[in-house]
């Protein structure tokens, strides 16, 4: 989506050039014909075209006689003013069928939150006007707690629970309360980017574990980093691959963090999206020792764009959290809070999960149809928000994502997903964002691409 002001010949030459500078569109990349990226933004051809052609005059791009236009190999280098970074952003926002971590507005959930925020907006808490505890509201925090211990099995109080903005700053605040640079950890191989890019760059000494079909090879981190301090686990789902985390490797990984004085950084991140059989608990209720961090978020249940997750921290490291909490962003916004408190508390939690999971399995058995349809081996996932199309071994991913966007679907290469092994090839896609039918003719247009 373009902002909604200015030419928007100007608006769609900011857009492209943002994508180019930020590395999303490489040098050699095809744009779009002028009348696809005209339909897709909602510009006039004419707009198009004119964008192109400054896109050409500022050497962003070259225009091939008979072949289309084409990001130039050697980009201008020129510091991206703020602006051009705010339609970045916007167009990140748009994102294209298949891609990861979309949600799908709910009309009942969206009527509701509009009448709970409304409420708290004409009868305002006195608290909305002071400084609150960093640790989140304390009503949030037992609706929360009650339903990690029914629909999850983690064993936790109110007290131990610390409302976040999402999964991301829930590791971040891990990593500074339990870590400094140097130190030893393990994360999954391949990995969550999001993850194993925050641990890097927090100074840490990164180690990747193989994930097979039981999830990590705990042996395997033993034997290369016994003494590590942390490990990085997605065990109910593994991400990307969407394997589970088996008992034995479970009781395995807590042997290991009690006798090497490590942490589990256990990340829950769609559990909720179980599509048969009943759900798994979490390790962290089968820990007992407080050796585990717990990280869940609503970015998945509800939307990205609300920025809600959540921390279970053992009780002894609470106060080391809530420290760092304080001086990075203070508390949760209180006000999005309270809706969310009687979001839980009136039941309507539990029936949008119910209305979501239909809705996203819908799209994932559509997904697969389609994808049959190419050179994929591919199967329906029992659980989560996102496949793996895999492809034979030593096939080109990273190629073939790039033709699927330039299809109009928006796929990610698992291959860059591994560090250590070589790995197994295929696109990761997601199906909750778009509408079945949506979902589905993006699968068939690239695969019907393909040849
Ligand atoms: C493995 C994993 N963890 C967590 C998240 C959620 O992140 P956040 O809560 O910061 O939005 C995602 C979203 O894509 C994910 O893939």
């Amino acid at each position: 989506m373009l902002p909604a002001q200015g030419p928007r010949r100007l608006a769609l030459y900011r857009s492209l050039r943002g994508l180019i500078e930020s590395g999303q569109m490489k040098p050699g990349d095809k744009l779009p014909t002028t009348r696809d990226i005209a339909k897709r933004f909602g510009v006039s051809r004419g707009a198009a075209v004119a964008a192109y052609e400054m896109l050409v005059a500022d050497g962003f791009a070259e225009a091939r006689v008979g072949a289309g236009t084409y990001v130039a190999e050697a980009v201008p280098l020129v510091q991206a003013a703020p602006e051009a970074q705010a339609v970045v952003e916007a167009e990140v926002a748009a994102p294209l069928p298949g891609t990861l971590g979309c949600s799908t507005a709910d009309e009942t959930t969206l009527r509701i939150f509009r009448m709970l925020m409304n409420r708290h907006l004409t009868q305002p808490s006195a608290r909305h006007f002071h400084y609150n505890d960093p640790a989140g509201s304390y009503a949030l925090r037992v609706e929360v707690a009650a339903y990690l211990k029914a629909a999850r099995g983690v064993v936790c109080e109110p007290d131990q629970v610390i409302m976040t903005a999402g999964t991301q700053q829930g590791l971040d605040l891990a990593v500074r309360t339990l870590l400094k640079p140097g130190d030893p950890v393990w994360i999954e191989d391949p990995c969550y980017a999001a993850a194993r890019e925050l641990f890097e760059g927090a100074g840490l000494s990164v180690t990747p574990v193989p994930v097979n079909g039981e999830g990590i090879d705990v042996a395997s981190g033993i034997a290369a980093r016994p003494e590590a301090k942390a490990v990085y686990v997605t065990p109910s789902h593994q991400y990307p691959l969407g394997v589970t985390l088996s008992m034995a490797r479970r009781l395995a990984l807590i042997d290991w963090a009690r006798a090497a004085n490590a942490y589990i950084i256990e990340d829950d991140y769609d559990s909720e999206f179980r599509f048969a059989g009943p759900p798994l608990s979490a390790l962290q209720g089968i820990d007992g020792e407080g050796r585990v961090i717990y990280l869940g978020t609503f970015s998945k249940t509800l939307l990205p764009g609300f920025r809600f997750g959540y921390l279970v921290v053992p009780r002894h490291l609470r106060e080391r959290v809530l420290t760092i909490r304080r001086l990075t962003d203070r508390f949760p916004s209180t006000l999005a809070e309270d809706a969310l408190t009687e979001f839980l508390r009136d039941g309507h939690f539990s029936a949008h999960i119910k209305r979501a999971r239909k809705r996203v399995r819908a799209a994932r058995d559509v997904l697969v149809e389609a994808l049959r349809e190419g050179p994929f081996q591919v199967s329906a996932p029992e659980q989560g928000l996102h496949l793996v199309a895999e492809l034979a071994p030593g096939a080109d991913d990273v190629l073939l994502a790039r033709q699927a966007r330039e299809a109009g679907f928006g796929t990610k290469a698992l291959s860059p997903l591994y560090q250590g092994q070589s790995g197994r090839r295929g696109l990761v896609i997601g199906f909750s964002g778009f509408p079945p039918e949506v979902l589905g003719a993006a699968a068939r247009r690239f695969c019907s691409s393909l040849g």
